[in-house]
């Protein structure tokens, strides 16, 4: 699908962000065609700049950051569009300027007068960004028109932030055009969750309670936080991912098939899964959260959370967290889905693992037999994208030695198409004004819902334990699941 006549209006430019994301992906678009001949890209900052000093901003962002080669006819295409408005988020007469532009780009490159809005600015600059494209005529499409508003993570910090968000958003835009970016939903491999599960006989017979024994989701980062203090300090681990990538992989892992993939059914049954999701208790024991410090990496050494800049000396935010969750369903009861994420671990890896229960009956001579491992099902998210299987055979020889494993299935053996950026597809997806990949209000607030007791919980319990960089987290996250009798896999 090709984007219908636009413009995109990007606030915060000069942020990261915008750089290494937002605009190299406008560029990948262009470059496969898919944006129409008229796009127009409007940047609107603080700075002094004039609109060829912002082209020249967003080529150095195109050529850093850009997955599709470079081709000078498509950028100079692009550039034609390309403008600029000076000003502050509190300067009327710059949002003056901004409907001026707009409007004339209309007339001049035919943008059919629809507008998406990127914020990609920190959530408390959007009162007034918003109050000013309404108070600029910029909210309220004409007839034929459409007018939509892009946001970016943080929604919140807690359930009662968050409804404040979603109701000060709702106020200038409706629902239907707010798309809030949770990049993890534009990523290939967690959109196949849905294909294998709902597309085969094979997974779904076993998928339930009678054979799982519990569900892994871990998204392990090697990097460390030097320089992002000022977004993560006093936000940490839980709050930056675990609030929306993992729980939204939790979601389409543990949901029920929609009856189409309507944006409307989609959506209906991750809010009722989310809905069902539980805190196991006591958050002591079931529950771990971490803080990295020195360490070895990538044969480098490094230093600790609190030697990074832009973090305080105290700092007590947490750079590793672990939760246990119970899904109070029927197809779920019982079994455990433990999330755990963290920065400066062994290597970067996000995976589903679906742990089944061990075979009822084993017809070996134990002796003979290594003990046998679970079967499991990995859905590889990346780096490695795709599907692993796991599952006992028999060892080459004389005696009847079982060991495990691995059936893999790797997208770049099995295809030969490339996946998009997970930003290309949802930047896209706005454009078309399709809403699939992007939750709504009342998922954002059913995750803080899930999350704030243990965001309670951790702030009265002093500082988080440290562990080492380069491992595999702090030990309480290892005792907990020692103690319930299972393992942290090691991707
Ligand atoms: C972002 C988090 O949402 O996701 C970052 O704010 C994290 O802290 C990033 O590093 C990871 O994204 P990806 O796509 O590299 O897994």
């Amino acid at each position: 699908h090709i984007a219908g006549p636009c413009s995109l209006v990007i606030f915060g430019v000069t942020g990261d962000l915008a750089r290494k994301k937002v605009m190299p992906a406008v560029y990948d678009l262009a470059n496969r065609g898919l944006l129409p001949p008229g796009f127009a890209l409007v940047g609107f900052a603080r700075r002094d700049w004039e609109h060829e000093d912002f082209a020249k901003i967003v080529l150095d962002a195109v050529k850093d950051h850009a997955r599709t080669p470079f081709r000078q006819e498509v950028w100079d295409r692009l550039a034609e569009g390309v403008r600029f408005v000076q000003g502050t988020f509190d300067d009327d007469k710059a949002f003056a300027t901004l409907a001026d532009t707009l409007h004339k780009l209309d007339g001049e490159r035919g943008t059919g007068g629809n507008h998406a809005f990127y914020l990609a600015i920190p959530p408390d600059s959007f009162p007034v960004v918003l109050g000013q494209l309404s108070k600029a005529g910029l909210a309220e499409p004409e007839d034929g028109q459409w007018r939509r508003v892009v946001i970016e993570k943080p929604f919140g910090h807690d359930l009662a932030s968050a409804k404040e968000l979603n109701s000060l958003v709702n106020k200038t835009f409706p629902e239907k055009s707010v798309f809030r970016i949770d990049h993890y939903l534009g990523k290939e491999t967690v959109q196949n969750i849905l294909a294998l599960r709902f597309a085969n006989q094979l997974f779904e017979p076993i998928w339930n309670a009678n054979y799982v024994d519990h569900v892994q989701i871990t998204m392990a980062e090697d990097i460390g936080l030097g320089g992002r203090g000022g977004y993560y300090d006093g936000i940490g681990a839980a709050r930056d991912v675990i609030q929306n990538h993992l729980l939204q992989l939790l979601a389409f892992t543990a949901m029920e098939e929609p009856i189409n993939f309507h944006p409307k059914e989609l959506q209906a049954e991750k809010v009722k899964v989310l809905s069902a999701v539980k805190l196991v208790e006591p958050l002591d024991e079931t529950t771990s959260r971490g803080q990295y410090a020195a360490g070895w990496q990538g044969g480098e050494q490094v230093v600790g959370l609190l030697d990074e800049e832009g973090f305080s000396k105290d700092s007590k935010t947490e750079t590793f967290a672990a939760i246990t969750l119970a899904v109070d369903t029927r197809r779920w009861a019982g079994v455990p889905f433990y999330l755990r994420t963290g920065k400066r671990l062994g290597r970067r890896v996000t995976e589903i693992a679906v742990v089944l229960k061990r075979a009822p009956h084993l017809p070996f001579d134990s002796t003979m037999t290594e003990e046998l491992g679970q079967n499991a099902f990995v859905v590889r998210v990346q780096p490695d994208e795709g599907v692993t299987m796991r599952f006992g055979s028999k060892v080459p020889g004389s005696s009847m030695e079982v060991r495990d494993v691995n059936m893999d299935f790797s997208y770049g053996s099995a295809f030969t198409e490339s996946s998009p950026e997970a930003y290309e597809r949802l930047i896209l997806d706005v454009l078309l004004g399709e809403p699939s990949l992007f939750p709504v209000n009342e998922e954002v607030e059913l995750s803080w819902e899930i999350l704030d007791p243990v965001l309670d919980h951790w702030a009265k319990s002093g500082a988080p334990e440290s562990y080492e960089s380069g491992g595999w987290g702090p030990a309480s996250a290892d005792a907990m699941m020692e103690r319930t009798g299972r393992q942290w896999r090691r991707p």
